[in-house]
């Protein structure tokens, strides 16, 4: 398995260009299945988790040419209801088909998701908003068998703004008779990113990001091509930030939505990193050392991420003071502590909170990449350390950071990887 050597130390300069959002693609390729068509879609990131979509809508029946971000995927043969096992075991976002290919052909045959090992994931809210919506769930030797009897649009409360719930239900409720409310609904961009991707497919959504979504539910069988453009990876922005926080730099990241990752670039600016934008340009400079922040808990958006929490600790860890984190949004967040620990930083956790005491300096070390978050804040750890560190398991980078090696050395970073 391929890992990387990671020499610490040198200042971050240059330019980043962000890629399409993970999180955005992924349900939006999802949503491809329901009325058998044709897209071209853009800005779609050259990632693991994506290559595995693309893997799992093969195997249903789609074809997919994909070259230098845009997808021309074709829908119209999907030849079944079953979703490869092999392939929804390796990304938690496959449980998005469950809503689509309801919709679609009336049933599914689902096994529960995988990806990131970060604590209990349970889909109950997906599985109870679908249901209200008129699909029949059981569970037969591992998988879930779903069917569509006489669905019909409601109002449904979710107990938590589940980013995954809130997308099942929108891919099945917009293609059902009568109107769907969705009240407690994730705000995230990405959620609206999916609203303006399905009313570019003729749907009618409205309220993403407010909380409250609702749809008016669209029979008719709608089958133009469709264009669409994914919009920039805030996390991927993040993460860049923090490298270039966490040492002396100066980076410009370009191709990103400063308001999309307003809670991430205000928590830095109160650490002392300077942040500003030019010309839609994010320039990043840092010449001294980050102060703690007293506390910061990860909360749905518009709160600070959990995609941003390790990257974050990574920067806290050589910070002037102790700063608190608290991971409110998963239970098992906290993978890369043992890690960092490895290279020297100061952390105590206590349950779902951390303490990290900075120290003036990490130092290199080998250590293991747990999770795709986890496995950045270990890259950005290493960026500032004195000496080389051996980043092992790097292929959860490679699930969600394009051309994450090129991009590092275009900013100075030396790097390469070995197997
Ligand atoms: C999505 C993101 C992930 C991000 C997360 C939170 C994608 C592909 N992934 O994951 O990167 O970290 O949002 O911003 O977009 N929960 C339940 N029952 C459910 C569903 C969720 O209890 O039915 C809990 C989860 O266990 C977790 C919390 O709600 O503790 C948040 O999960 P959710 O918002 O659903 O995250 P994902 O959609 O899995």
């Amino acid at each position: 398995m391929e890992s990387f050597i990671i020499e610490g130390r040198k200042n971050l300069e240059g330019i980043v260009d962000i890629g399409g959002s993970k999180n955005a693609a992924l349900p939006i390729l999802a949503s491809t299945v329901i009325s058998g068509r044709e897209y071209i879609i853009e800005n779609i990131p050259d990632i693991e988790d994506v290559r595995d979509m693309f893997e799992i809508l093969t195997i249903m029946g789609c074809k997919i040419q994909f070259d230098n971000g845009i997808a021309l995927i074709d829908t119209r043969n999907i030849t079944t209801h079953a979703v490869p096992e092999k392939q929804v075991r390796k990304i938690r976002s496959s449980i998005i088909l469950m809503g689509a290919v309801l919709l679609r052909t009336g049933k599914v045959e689902i096994t529960y998701p995988g990806g990131c090992e970060i604590g209990l994931r349970p889909i109950d809210l997906h599985l109870k908003g679908l249901k209200k919506l008129g699909v029949e769930l059981l569970e037969k030797n591992g998988l879930l068998v779903g069917s569509v009897k006489e669905p019909l649009g409601c109002e449904i409360q979710l107990d938590y703004p589940s980013v995954g719930a809130t997308e099942n239900i929108m891919l099945f409720a917009v293609g059902i008779s009568g109107k769907t409310v969705i009240y407690n609904s994730a705000k995230e961009p990405e959620i609206v990113d999916l609203q303006n991707f399905l009313n570019a497919c003729g749907y009618s959504v409205s309220g993403a990001g407010t909380g409250t979504i609702t749809i008016e539910g669209n029979t008719n069988q709608v089958t133009e091509t469709v264009e669409y453009k994914i919009i920039s990876d805030r996390i991927e922005a993040g993460t860049y930030l923090s490298a270039a926080a966490s040492m002396k730099s100066k980076i410009y990241i370009r191709n990103i939505e400063k308001t999309h990752f307003k809670s991430i670039t205000s928590v830095y600016e109160d650490a002392g990193c300077e942040i500003r934008e030019t010309h839609g340009t994010i320039v990043v400079s840092n010449n001294s050392r980050l102060n703690a922040i007293e506390k910061v808990t990860t909360q749905p958006y518009p709160g600070f991420p959990t995609d941003m929490q390790a990257q974050f600790m990574a920067s806290m860890s050589v910070a002037n003071g102790t700063t608190i984190i608290e991971e409110t949004v998963f239970d098992s967040r906290f993978k890369h502590v043992p890690e960092l620990q490895k290279m020297g930083a100061d952390i105590t956790t206590v349950g779902r909170v951390a303490v990290i005491d900075g120290v003036p300096r990490l130092h290199g070390a080998e250590v293991y990449a747990k999770d795709l978050r986890g496995g950045a804040a270990l890259v950005i750890a290493a960026l500032g350390a004195e000496g080389i560190t051996k980043v092992n398991n790097i292929y959860h980078l490679n699930r969600g950071y394009e051309k994450f090696m090129e991009k590092l050395r275009n900013l100075g970073v030396i790097i390469t990887t070995i197997d």
